[in-house]
């Protein structure tokens, strides 16, 4: 198949999002796939149209030409008139049997892409336009969740400059977790054990984004489960040495444990898969999705948000899942494009 891969962009997951990106091209490299890797903003003003999904492809050069544009990352976002898209993005796109959606965060993840590719007739893995925007929104996602049964951290939201009455009135109490509304990879993420770290979470939460999470901090066991056309991958518990699942920790080798399956009674790893599947149909997900859990010291089972473009590196939390299943990195990732062509009838053009 010809498949373009794309990452990078201009989000805060820009860097994880061309890991992601990286190892799906390889992978589908791999098994034999005509696949190229396009940073979505910079795109390729030089690739040869005439042979765009050449049999040879160097990866390591592609990679060379997206990095190079990190360093005007900085004006690229001052400049809000610029298309999304890149040089030769949508073209390429259309040329793919599918494109293979490696973005994360911001624009990528929350649906304008989608919406954009259903409108020009480019067919991409994962969720649609409508679930990925529910699934970016942290608020939305609760609501959602809570509908269906799902138990979601106790919580409110607030804009920038809305007054914010004493937290007992929410019936919440130190320590909470002030979040931004549609972040990712914990950046923006904050545990306050006292009113001063408190006020200073919101002003730096209220830097990245104007609407802010402010929800009870769940002490106990962090867990993942991932979804693959409507089905839970096996779970995968998450224990960082120091801390919690921050940048830091998600992104460091050896910085957390990551165990799967996670070794808890059978009915509690039954209940959290059922969980994240009827959190993947509540929030109109499709093709595959990864939805993340705390469990408290008292056994409560709580979800915290689904992610509609989870990280797609080799050691990423999905892959590990799928691991544990036997099947391996580029077995799942072309999986993952299968049973996203489903959507548009299972065919390649
Ligand atoms: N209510 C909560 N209680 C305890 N830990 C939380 C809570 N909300 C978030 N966290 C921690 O912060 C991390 C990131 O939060 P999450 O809601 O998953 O946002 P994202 O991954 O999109 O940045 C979680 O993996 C978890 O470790
Ligand atoms: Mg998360």
């Amino acid at each position: 198949m010809k498949i373009v891969v794309l990452c990078g962009g201009i989000s805060t997951e820009r860097e994880i999002s061309i890991i992601s990106g990286e190892g799906v091209v390889r992978a589908l490299r791999e098994k034999g796939h005509r696949a190229i890797l396009l940073d979505v903003y910079f795109g390729d003003e030089y690739v040869q149209l005439m042979d765009a999904f050449p049999e040879h492809y160097d990866i390591d050069a592609a990679l060379q030409k997206i990095h190079a544009c990190d360093e005007q990352l900085a004006s690229a976002k001052a400049n809000p008139t610029r298309s999304f898209f890149g040089a030769n993005v949508i073209k390429l796109c259309r040329m793919a049997d599918i494109v293979f959606l490696a973005l994360h965060g911001q624009n990528g993840e929350d649906g304008k892409v989608q919406a954009a590719f259903d409108l020009s007739g480019i067919r991409y893995t994962g969720a649609g336009p409508l679930g990925s925007a529910m699934a970016m929104d942290k608020r939305i996602t609760k609501i959602m969740l809570k509908a269906q049964g799902i138990p979601v951290p106790r919580g409110i939201s607030v804009m920038k400059g809305e007054k914010i009455e004493p937290l007992e009135k929410y019936g919440l109490k130190y320590p909470v977790v002030v979040k931004v509304c549609c972040g990712g990879s914990s950046v923006g993420v904050y545990i306050a054990h006292d009113a001063n770290a408190f006020d200073e979470s919101l002003s730096t939460a209220f830097l990245y984004e104007d609407r802010v999470i402010i929800e009870e901090y769940i002490e106990g066991r962090e867990f993942s489960v991932g979804v693959v056309d409507g089905e839970a991958l096996p779970v995968i518990e998450i224990a960082p040495k120091e801390g919690f699942y921050d940048y830091k920790n998600k992104y460091t080798a050896g910085a957390t444990v990551e165990t799967c399956p996670a070794d808890l009674p059978g009915d509690v790893a039954k209940t959290i898969r059922s969980y994240a599947v009827r959190g993947y149909q509540a929030l109109c997900l499709e093709g595959y999705a990864r939805l993340d859990f705390m469990m408290q010291h008292d056994g409560r089972i709580y979800c915290l948000e689904a992610n509609t473009l989870p990280g797609m590196t080799p050691t990423s939390l999905i892959p590990q899942e799928a691991g544990a299943l036997g099947i391996d990195y580029p077995t799942l990732c072309e999986k993952l494009i299968e049973v996203s062509l489903k959507k548009y009838g299972g065919k390649v053009r």
